[in-house]
């Protein structure tokens, strides 16, 4: 594994050695901001598109062959593992994910299934070993789940939400429906990382959203014991990394819970944050995916802030806080992308 390691500043940086550059990609950057994807998206679904291996191989490919990046992230979707366990939803226009039957019944929980994803999501299997052949001594390519607390919070909301308020009331109210819905998510997590291993992706990232909604405590009482435990059954071959947004006070708790890697939002002094988190794992972030859309002189002074308060140290790998915005200039994106690789060159 370290020869191709060797080979990848991003794999390198994921373990903490030194690189020439800080290596940098972009969560969601296949998506809306490309013209690229916007054409593909007029004739397909996105589910259609996830799917079929072959569109979401080229779709994974397109900002790798427009943009200097570091690593590739396959397209796809955290809810994908959801319609097999039996949880059905659908991408409603303008509103996102919605599901007909939000489940908040013992019963309803025991009767989702443990999946077996070569069998049942083969389209995002054979997806990674197109992208892979394709990308073969270009940039590694990353594999993701959502974590538990996020894909339990779809399930019981129906939906995005705001405040989280039938989520919690579940998780406060019924202990045991929640301990069964965290294990069975986690359970097929770890099925489901492992089989995009298999597959051939050469990192992991796991996506807690929405996690920011809990106290320290409760993320320690009611989550982080199964996001240990799903990051304890991924395979150890390829580095993982942890994400959360509005983490700032969950971060020496995300640590306990593991990774090679902590993904930090923008809300945090990525500086500060390493300082606390403990420099024995790396650091991916962390500019406003905001930022993108103003001027190049912003963007460069916010780069040159987050570069300077990493202070060069290895193990930095430069992201955005959250997901690129759909508005985002292709052309700010280049730029940010060059100024990385400029102002870290050591
Ligand atoms: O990063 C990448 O480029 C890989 C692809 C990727 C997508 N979703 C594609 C997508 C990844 C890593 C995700 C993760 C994801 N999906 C998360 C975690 C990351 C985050 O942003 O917090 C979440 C919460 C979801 C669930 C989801 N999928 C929502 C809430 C939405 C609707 C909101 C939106 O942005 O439209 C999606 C749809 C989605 N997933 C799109 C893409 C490109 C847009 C689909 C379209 O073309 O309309």
């Amino acid at each position: 594994m370290k020869e191709v390691e060797d080979r990848y500043p991003f794999l390198k940086a994921c373990r903490r050695r030194p690189t020439p550059s800080t290596p940098i990609w972009l969560m969601r950057q296949a998506g809306r901001y490309m013209k690229e994807y916007r054409a593909l998206r007029k004739k397909y679904s996105f589910l259609e598109m996830c799917k079929n291996p072959e569109l979401a191989a080229q779709v994974t490919l397109q900002p790798i062959e427009k943009f200097n990046l570091d690593a590739a992230i396959i397209f796809s979707d955290i809810l994908i593992p959801l319609e097999p366990m039996g949880v059905e939803f659908e991408f409603a226009k303008g509103e996102g994910p919605v599901f007909r039957h939000p489940l908040r019944e013992r019963e309803e929980v025991e009767r989702l299934r443990l999946i077996e994803p070569e069998e049942e999501i083969p389209f995002l299997m054979k997806a990674i070993r197109i992208v892979r052949k394709e990308l073969e001594g270009k940039v590694p390519l990353i594999g993701f789940s959502g974590a538990p607390f996020t894909l339990a919070s779809y399930i019981i909301e129906g939906g995005h939400s705001n405040n989280y308020v039938v989520t919690k009331s579940l998780m406060y109210q019924d202990r045991p429906t929640w301990d069964a819905l965290m294990e069975k998510i986690s359970e097929v997590l770890i099925r489901y990382l492992n089989s995009q291993i298999r597959s051939g992706v050469q990192a992991v990232q796991i996506f807690d959203s929405w996690v920011g909604c809990l106290t320290p405590d409760d993320y320690e009482e009611y989550v982080l014991p199964y996001s240990k435990r799903v990051i304890e059954g991924v395979c150890k071959t390829v580095p993982l990394i942890h994400f959360a947004t509005s983490n700032s006070t969950l971060l020496g708790l995300m640590k306990r819970a593991g990774g090679d890697v902590i993904g930090v939002d923008w809300r945090v002094d990525i500086g500060e944050a390493w300082g606390r988190i403990g420099y024995d794992v790396a650091i991916q972030g962390n500019l406003d995916p905001v930022a993108l859309l103003a001027s190049v002189n912003l963007i460069e002074k916010e780069v040159k802030r987050i570069l300077d308060g990493v202070k060069g140290r290895p193990g930095h790998v430069f992201n955005l806080g959250h997901g690129i915005l759909p508005n985002t200039p292709v052309e700010n994106v280049a730029a940010l992308i060059d100024m990385v690789h400029e102002y870290s060159s050591r």
